[in-house]
C-alpha cells in the first residue's frame, strides 16, 4: 500500500480529473459506496473459484460476528446500490462513475499492490451493443487524454448463460487429455471455470493452450449479432482493436462482452491498463431483478507508471507569489497581503518564522514563485510592499491597496520573461520534483523535455479566473 506525495500527485490529480471531465460529458455520475461490504457480496458476484476471493480478500469479522470484506473492485458494490438506492426504478440505463481504492491480497511487484485505485464506471439497465462501444470508447479516449503511449485495445466475447455451456465443454474436451501435465489451480479451473484454463500464464500450461477452441466460435446467434455490433461500433469511430479469442477476465461476472486495455510499454510489469465487460447475469446472482450491465475499471496506479516510464510526469504546481514578512511584528499585513492576493486567484504562500531576508529570498527562489511581495520596516511605514519580479530581478514599491492587480500583471510578465527564456524559474521544488510555474494538465510533453514549460500553453491558475 502506498503513499501518495506531492511529487506523484500532480500526475495522479491530472488523470482524476480528466476521468471527472471525460465521464460527465457522456453522462456519467459519480457514486461512491463503502469500501467494506458483507463478504458475501463479492463471493457471489466475482465467483467462489476466483483467485480474488479465494486468495486476494481482506476477510475479517466485525464486532457483531459478521463476516466483511475490504472491496477488491466496485462492479458488485455499485449494483448493489442501483438496487438499494431505487435507480433502477428511474430511467434506464444509469450511467454511474467512481474514483476510489481497492484492496486484493495479492503479491505486490510492480504495478501489483495490495490497495489500489481504480477509475471505473457501470452503465445499468440496457443490453444494447451501442453502450458496450460507449463504455469501451470512453476507456480509450481517457488513456488516450492524459497520454499513455502504446495502449492495445484487446476484445472477446466469452458468449452467455445459452452458449457457454458447449463451450466449457468444448474447452475440458480439449484440455482434458493434457490435465495431468498442468498446474494444481489450472487442475482445479478444469472443474470449476474452463474459461481460465485459457489465461493461465505458467510455462507448464500454456503450451496446451494453442489450438484450443475458440469463444467467438461457439456463440449462440444473439451473442454473435450482439459481438459483431460491439465490433462494428468499435470500426464505425476508429478505435483500433484486437480481437483476442484468449481473453477471459479473471471475474466470473462476465457475459458477451470482455475487453481490456494493455500497454505495450509496460514490461515486467503488470501490463493490463484496465479491463471490463459486460455483466448481464450480475444482478440476478445477486438476487436482484435481472438486469444488464456493463462497465470498466481502469488501475490509477499502472497508468501512472506508464506515463512514468514514457517520461511524461507531471511538475508539482509551484507558487505564483512567494511574501516575506521581513519587519518585526509583520506577520498579520502579510496574512492580510496574502488573503488579497489569493482573493486575485494567485498562489500565494507566506514565508513564516524567524528567518533572515536573505534566507527568506534563498527559500522564495527555490519555490519557484515568480513574484515576491517583501513588507520591510520602510515599506510598511509607507504604506507599501516591495515586489520583485523573480525572472527579471526588477523590483519596485507599490501601494498595499493597489498590490493585486500590479503583482498579477508582473507574474505575467516573469512568466511571459521565463518562458522567451530571459531568466529561469525553474527550481527545484518542495517536493524534489523539477518545479516550473506549469499547472499538472499543462502539455505533458514540454516537461518531458526538460524545456522550462512556463507561459505558452501552460497558463497558471489565475490567469483565466481573472
Ligand atoms: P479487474 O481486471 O480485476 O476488473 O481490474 C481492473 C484494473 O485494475 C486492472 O486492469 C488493473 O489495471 C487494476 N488492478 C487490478 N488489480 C490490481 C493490483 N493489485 N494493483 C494495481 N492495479 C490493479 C475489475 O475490477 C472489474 N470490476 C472491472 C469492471 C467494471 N468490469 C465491469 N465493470
Amino acid at each position: 500500500m502506498n503513499d501518495l506525495l506531492p511529487q506523484r500527485t500532480a500526475t495522479w490529480s491530472r488523470l482524476e480529473a480528466k476521468a471527472a471531465e471525460l465521464a460527465e460529458l457522456r453522462g456519467y455520475w459519480p457514486v461512491v459506496t463503502p469500501v467494506v461490504e458483507p463478504t458475501e457480496l463479492f463471493t457471489r458476484a466475482v465467483g467462489a473459484g476466483t483467485d480474488v476471493v479465494e486468495k486476494e480478500m481482506y476477510t475479517f469479522e466485525d464486532r457483531g460476528g459478521r463476516s466483511l470484506t475490504l472491496r477488491p473492485e466496485a462492479t458488485a458494490s455499485v449494483v448493489r446500490a442501483y438496487f438499494e438506492g431505487g435507480l433502477h426504478d428511474g430511467p434506464q440505463p444509469v450511467r454511474l462513475r467512481y474514483l476510489g481504492p481497492m484492496f486484493r491480497h495479492d503479491r505486490p511487484q510492480a504495478g501489483r499492490y495490495r490497495q489500489f485505485f481504480q477509475f471505473g464506471v457501470e452503465a445499468i439497465g440496457e443490453a444494447a451493443p451501442g453502450l458496450d462501444v460507449e463504455v469501451i470508447e470512453l476507456a480509450y479516449a481517457w488513456l488516450a487524454a492524459i497520454g499513455v503511449p502504446g495502449v492495445s485495445l484487446q476484445v472477446n466475447s466469452i458468449g452467455d448463460e445459452v452458449c457457454r455451456p458447449a463451450y466449457r465443454e468444448a474447452l475440458r474436451d480439449h484440455f482434458r487429455p493434457h490435465l495431468a501435465e498442468m498446474c494444481e489451480d489450472c487442475r482445479r479451473r478444469f472443474e470449476v471455470n474452463p474459461l481460465r484454463l485459457l489465461d493461465c500464464k505458467k510455462p507448464s500450461c500454456v503450451p496446451f493452450q494453442a489450438g484450443a477452441p475458440s469463444p467467438v466460435d461457439h456463440l449462440c446467434e444473439p451473442c454473435r449479432a450482439h459481438h459483431q455490433a460491439v465490433l462494428a461500433g468499435l470500426r464505425a469511430l476508429a478505435i483500433p482493436f484486437e480481437q483476442n479469442p484468449r481473453l477471459v477476465r479473471g471475474l466470473d461476472y462476465y457475459t458477451r462482452t470482455a475487453f481490456e486495455l494493455w500497454s505495450t510499454d509496460l514490461d515486467g510489469a503488470q501490463n493490463a491498463l484496465g479491463g471490463g465487460g459486460r455483466y448481464d447475469g450480475l444482478a440476478k446472482e445477486l438476487g436482484f431483478a435481472d438486469t444488464p450491465g456493463i462497465g470498466f475499471a481502469m488501475g490509477m496506479e499502472r497508468a501512472h507508471l506508464a506515463l512514468q516510464r514514457a517520461g511524461q510526469e507531471d511538475v508539482a504546481p509551484v507558487p505564483d507569489v512567494f511574501v516575506i514578512p521581513a519587519a518585526p511584528g509583520s506577520d498579520e499585513a502579510a496574512q492580510r497581503v496574502a488573503a488579497d492576493l489569493r482573493g486575485a486567484a494567485l498562489r500565494t504562500v507566506v514565508s513564516f518564522g524567524e528567518r533572515s531576508l536573505k534566507a527568506s529570498m534563498r527559500a522564495a527562489q527555490k519555490s519557484g514563485a515568480a513574484c515576491v511581495v517583501i513588507l520591510g520596516e520602510q515599506e510598511l511605514a509607507a504604506g507599501e510592499a516591495a515586489v520583485r519580479n523573480m525572472a527579471t530581478g526588477e523590483q519596485e514599491r507599490v501601494a498595499l491597496g493597489a498590490l493585486a492587480p500590479v503583482v498579477a500583471d508582473r507574474v505575467d510578465a516573469a512568466l511571459a520573461a521565463a518562458a522567451a527564456g530571459e531568466g529561469g524559474l525553474e527550481r527545484e521544488s518542495p517536493a524534489g520534483a523539477r518545479a516550473s510555474a506549469a499547472m499538472p494538465d499543462a502539455p505533458a510533453a514540454a516537461n518531458a523535455a526538460g524545456q522550462p514549460s512556463v507561459g505558452g500553453g501552460a497558463k497558471r491558475m489565475g490567469s483565466a479566473a481573472r
